[in-house]
């Protein structure tokens, strides 16, 4: 990086410019993004486990065919941020131990079990919805690559969206089963997505700050709310009730009050006695085991590939 530069960091930030990874910036601003980017791509490979789950089980070829590219999505997704966290200076390796050794998170929604296939319409609905309205603030992120980064991602996260919401409606229109089938897909994710927004903001360390570094463009409980507001008029497109029996229009707020969130499931999960934590990250711990010979056979290629140049 070039020679500390406090005045052009508070300028950039100030006129709404982008910082680069070649810019001064403060060590803290650095270790957040690194957190955060770290953390969303771990989010991104962690979450392929939970839909993977019904690949060979898919209800026809259409939605297998959908259920593939939503997943490969998803890895390309870690793939980017990985590779936008490694412009701050850190390595994909030491990110990924960080991830097995549960010194770095991944979003508390990956926890939960995926039972029927109505969970692959209820997670691309909500937890791709929630995604998509925290992610969408990120494409003007202060920091250049992750901002870059996220223009691409919401755009695909738009798909899994829109693809889960049609496979509930499919669901929603079908036979008392089916319908029945994604009523409960539906009441089991309602409460989990909303806490991917984080804590409420009067208990979030980070909030503050990232809002002034321009991180975060709005709080978690803002993006929360738009999220409720969002899906209310969905639910009742689908013919679906979400599980929340205090959810009503609060004319004089101009948004929908909702009940309580459970905030000690929250902290239990991200303490990791969530019901698929162990799982989750065991599955990670083995993938990545299993996948060692791939990535020396890719660095003895390179090297190989090198040494040919330079002869
Ligand atoms: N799951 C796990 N940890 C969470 C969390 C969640 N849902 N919400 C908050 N936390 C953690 C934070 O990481 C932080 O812990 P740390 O200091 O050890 O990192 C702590 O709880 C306090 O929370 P804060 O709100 O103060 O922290 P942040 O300012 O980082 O806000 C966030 C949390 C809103 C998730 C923010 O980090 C963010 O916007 N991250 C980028 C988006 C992201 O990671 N999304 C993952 C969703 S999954 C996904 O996108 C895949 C898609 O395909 C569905």
């Amino acid at each position: 990086a070039t020679d500390p530069d406090p005045d052009t960091f508070e300028r950039t930030l100030a006129a709404d410019e982008r910082v680069e990874p070649r810019d001064w910036m403060p060590d803290a601003y650095r270790a957040t993004l690194v957190r955060q980017i770290a953390q969303h791509a771990h989010s991104e490979i962690i979450g392929m486990q939970p839909e993977a789950n019904w690949i060979t089980r898919a209800p026809s070829l259409r939605r297998k065919a959908i259920l593939i590219a939503k997943v490969q999505d998803e890895a390309g997704h870690g793939l980017y941020l990985y590779g936008a966290a490694e412009t701050l200076g850190v390595a994909r390796e030491d990110l990924l131990d960080a991830l097995h050794e549960g010194r770095q998170r991944y979003s508390s929604i990956f926890n939960y079990p995926t039972l029927t296939w109505a969970d692959v319409g209820a997670i691309g609905w909500l937890v791709d919805g929630a995604a998509i309205t925290n992610q969408v603030p990120l494409c003007r992120c202060s920091y250049g690559p992750y901002a870059r980064a996220m223009v691409r991602i919401c755009k695909e996260e738009s798909f899994h969206q829109r693809q889960g919401y049609e496979l509930l409606l499919a669901l929603a229109k079908g036979t008392a089963a089916q319908r029945a089938m994604a009523q409960d897909a539906v009441d089991r994710w309602w409460w989990p997505s909303l806490m991917m927004f984080g804590p409420p903001d009067a208990e979030s360390p980070h909030t503050r700050q990232s809002m002034a570094w321009k991180i975060k463009r709005h709080s978690n409980d803002e993006l929360r709310q738009r999220f409720v507001d969002i899906c209310v008029p969905q639910a009742e497109t689908l013919g679906l009730t979400l599980p929340d029996p205090a959810l009503r229009w609060n004319e004089e707020r101009g948004h929908f009050d909702h009940g309580p969130i459970d905030w000690a499931e929250f902290k239990a999960v991200l303490r990791g006695a969530g019901p698929c934590n162990e799982q989750r990250i065991g599955q990670r711990r083995r993938a990545h085991a299993e996948g060692a010979w791939v990535r020396e056979a890719a660095a003895a290629y390179a090297r190989k590939q090198r040494d040919r140049r330079t002869a």
